[in-house]
Parts: structure tokens; sequence; C-alpha cells
């Protein structure tokens, strides 16, 4: 178990996050959108077409109003807890777990297609009363059960955990902000990643904090060489989270994209958190996207809510919709960026693993393939039919792309085989059967060309279009 999931040998295959370990084009060599691909119309599928992630965080108590979740079903892939996973929210009492208003916001993502951060499992802040009067030893062997209850209890439903958040001190020291946690010892934080690593071995294993956006601080520094030591000595990361809440006192710098890529160059993929810009400016989300898009490894956005009047910081309207729901004009500019922006390569960088996943099986090497399944059959007495066209391909997991004629308002019934699994959806409304395997997409106003990413698990089977209907 040690050497398995010591640095680039953690197994990487079963996330939807994770930067392609290899080229396993299709046989047709297709690696890239065909061009009758429209650009995404969402945040989540435009980042999708790209191999990324568009996420945000969401609250359990906002799930009952439609006008949220309306948004949230429509526009994000990736959902991170924005309270319910925090220390004090999971463990109440010590030793006394409490999962459910976490498990809401995982289910509600999950049978929509969408991933999950979990956040956070060790943090300064946010913790139970029992633990912050705590110190010592009976205080780090607390923290290593908290981080093993929990990692276990949601082990294969959150594709990468905050494992660590913000340990390092703001000012010019460039060290560790002290904590009781910090007194417990400098090694608590790689003592958290092993336990979290055992615990759940293929999540994607995060440390995450704020102002490490401007290359040039300490702060931003010290987390650098942390991470740079802990891949030195084999210590289980796979990625660094930038919450990026960029406001006057700590405004987006220039030279965000270097350190985005300074990170990335240690062989971790990097991923913009907890996004949100005071006054919402669309030249500075722009730019955040772009730097993002730039970097082949950072391979997710999330920005911290959806609304304005969702946000922690509601007075300084930092997100991309109005209070009322609409989108800002901050939206149209990361919708745009996204849509500009390069997808991740489909090959490996020269620092990643040797592929270790099976070739494709479901398409014989010696002949073209067909890129699209025969249409569905409309049913007698008038319907619709759909088309299935290949996308996307990388070393993990594929896109489809579903084209449906003859109905604006449809339904079409997709399969996949097991063990692949949909990790992200656009363009529709899906719902599921209880095997999560037939997946029923509506259609939701976004036009007529509905995609999907599946993860592939092994088996390259094409999904296969059961049935469409016209309502
Ligand atoms: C914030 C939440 O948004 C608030 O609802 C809560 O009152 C305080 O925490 N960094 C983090 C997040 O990692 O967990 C914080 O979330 C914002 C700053």
């Amino acid at each position: 178990m040690t050497e398995r999931c010591h640095g680039d040998t953690r197994p990487r295959a079963r996330t939807a996050i994770v930067l392609a370990a290899a080229a396993l084009l299709a046989a047709t060599g297709a690696a890239f959108l065909p061009s009758t691909a429209s650009a995404g119309t969402t945040l989540g599928a435009s980042a999708a077409e790209k191999g990324r992630y568009f996420g945000t965080a969401v609250a359990a108590s906002r799930l009952s109003d439609n006008a949220y979740t309306t948004i949230l079903n429509r526009e994000f892939n990736m959902v991170t807890a924005e309270n319910e996973m925090k220390m004090n929210a999971t463990e109440p009492q010590q030793g006394r777990f409490s999962y459910g208003a976490a498990e809401q916001i995982v289910n509600h993502a999950r049978s929509r297609g969408m991933s999950v951060r979990g956040h956070t499992l060790a943090w300064h802040s946010q913790q139970p009363g029992w633990m912050e009067s705590m110190s010592g030893s009976a205080l780090r062997q607390a923290m290593l059960n908290h981080v093993t209850q929990v990692a276990t209890h949601f082990r294969g439903q959150v594709v990468a955990w905050d494992v660590v958040n913000e340990a390092f001190a703001d000012g010019s020291s460039g060290g560790r902000r002290d904590s009781n946690l910090q007194r417990t010892g400098n090694d608590w934080i790689e003592a958290a990643f092993r336990a979290a690593d055992a615990a759940d071995p293929n999540a994607k294993l995060c440390y995450n904090d704020y102002n490490t956006d401007n290359w040039t601080h300490a702060k931003t520094q010290g987390v650098y060489n942390m991470v740079r030591d802990f891949k030195a000595r084999g210590v289980p990361i796979d990625c660094v989270g930038f919450q990026s809440h960029f406001n006057n006192n700590s405004p987006y710098v220039s030279n965000y994209r270097t350190t985005l890529s300074s990170f990335a160059a240690l062989g971790v993929d990097v991923q913009i958190t907890e996004l949100d810009i005071q006054g919402a400016p669309a030249n500075t989300y722009r730019s955040v996207v772009e730097d993002c898009m730039a970097v082949p490894r950072c391979n997710g956005i999330t920005v911290w809510g959806i609304r304005d009047s969702d946000s922690w910081l509601a007075s300084q309207t930092p997100l991309l919709f109005n209070s009322n729901g609409s989108k800002k004009a901050a939206y149209d500019a990361v919708l745009a960026a996204l849509n500009n922006g390069a997808a991740v390569p489909t090959t490996a960088p020269p620092t990643s693993a040797p592929p270790t996943s099976a070739p494709p099986t479901s398409t014989p090497p010696t002949s073209a393939p067909p890129t699209s399944a025969p249409p569905t059959t409309p049913p007698p007495g008038g319907g619709c039919t759909a088309t299935l066209q290949d996308s996307t391909r990388w070393g993990d997991r594929f896109n489809s792309q579903v084209t449906v004629s003859g109905a604006s308002n449809w339904s079409v019934v997709v399969a996949v085989t097991p063990p692949q699994k949909v990790s992200a959806t656009w363009n529709g409304s899906p719902t599921w059967d209880s095997s999560g395997n037939v997946m029923t997409m509506r259609s939701n106003g976004s036009g007529n060309v509905f995609g999907f990413t599946t993860m592939a698990n092994g088996n390259w089977t094409r999904p296969q279009v059961l049935s469409c209907t016209a309502s």
C-alpha cells in the first residue's frame, strides 16, 4: 500500500479530474472534437469539452430553492460542499459522525452526473468545540481519526479532497500558520495526507489555500516549497487548490499564470477552488479562466457560490449570477474564455506515469469504425431520432455527443456499460435509473445537441441510445 501510493504511482485512472495519463486514441485517430461540434453553451459543458470541469460551492440549505437548483443543474459539473464536510459538521461530538447534510449535496450532485470535491479534512478553522480545546498527541490522534473516518465514508464518491486547508501564514514569513494542529508537530500535514491516502487511494489529494496566487509572495513560495518537498519524499499529494478570493486587498495579478504553471511543473494538478472577485469585473474573470486554460494541468475551476446573494461575501457581488439568477457580464466572459481555450492534451506530459489501462476493445483496430451509431428509429405515431457521435477521448474517459432531430421537447434514453460511469453531462437535464447505467436526458432549452463524459473504467464500449421520445 505504502509503495503503491507514493507520488506519481498513486492510482489515478478512476477519477474524472485526472489529467489523461496517455493517449488512447480512437481507431479513427480523432482526438479532438469534430468540426460539427458546437461550442458549449453552459459553463460545465464548455469546460467538459476541454477535458476540465466547472464547479460551484453548494449549501445544502439552498437545495430546496428552485431558482438555485435550476442554475446549479444547468451550468455546473462539479460541486463542493460550502460547509457541510468541514470538521465541525461531520464530527460534531468526538467519535460521533454526522453526514446528513453532506450526503444531501453528494446525492444531488452524483445523481445528476456531477462530480464532488471534498472540502475539507483538516483545518485550523471551523473545528468542533471539542477539538478546538485539544492539543498534543491526543489532538494529532483525533485529527488522523477524523481524516480516516470521513475519507473512508465518502470513498468512491468524491474525486478529490482538500486534505489540508490554509496551513500557511499570511505576510512575509513564508512559514506555517500557528494553530493547535501546527503545534502537534510540523509533520501534521504529511500525516494527514498519508491517512487520507490509506482511506481513499483513488481520490486526488489536494493542499488548498488562499493568498497563494501571487508568485512573488512569501506565502506562495512557502506552499511551493512544501509541495516540492512532498513530491521529492513521496508524500502522496496530487493537486494544489488555489482558493482565489480576489478583492481590493488581494487583487488578481498577471503572474497568476506563472504561479499555476510553476506548481504544475512540480507534477501536481492545479485547480482554482473558491473563485470570487470583488465586483465581478468581466475582464478579470476572463483573465483567470484564460490563465487556467493555458496550463494543461489546470483541470478545473470552482466558483464559491452561484448567485451574488449566495456568496459568503454577498456585499462584494463577486459571482457570475445576479441575485435574481440572471447571467452577469462576467458569466459571458467566462463562457467565452472556456470555449476559446485549449483542451487538455491527450498525450501525457513527460513526468506522468505510463498508461495502465487496457486499450479499447470495442472497435476493431484494422477497419475504420463508424464514428457515429445508427440513429434510433422513431416510434410509431411520431417521435424523434437521436444520433450518438464519438467526441474527445482521453486516457481514462471519453465524451459523446447526441444530436436529436424531429422534436424540440425530447427525452432520450442512453445506456452505458458497467463499470463505465457518466461523470458529466451538458445541454440537457439528466435523470438516472437505480443502476446508474441508464440515463434519461430531457431537453432543457439548450438546443438539440447534448453531450456527456463517460469514465471508461477499462471498458471503451460506445454508449447506446435506447430511445428518443417527443413530448
Ligand atoms: C466559508 C463559507 O463560505 C461560509 O459560509 C462560512 O461561514 C465560512 O467559510 N476559505 C475556505 C472556505 O476554505 O471553506 C470558506 O468558506 C471561505 C474561505
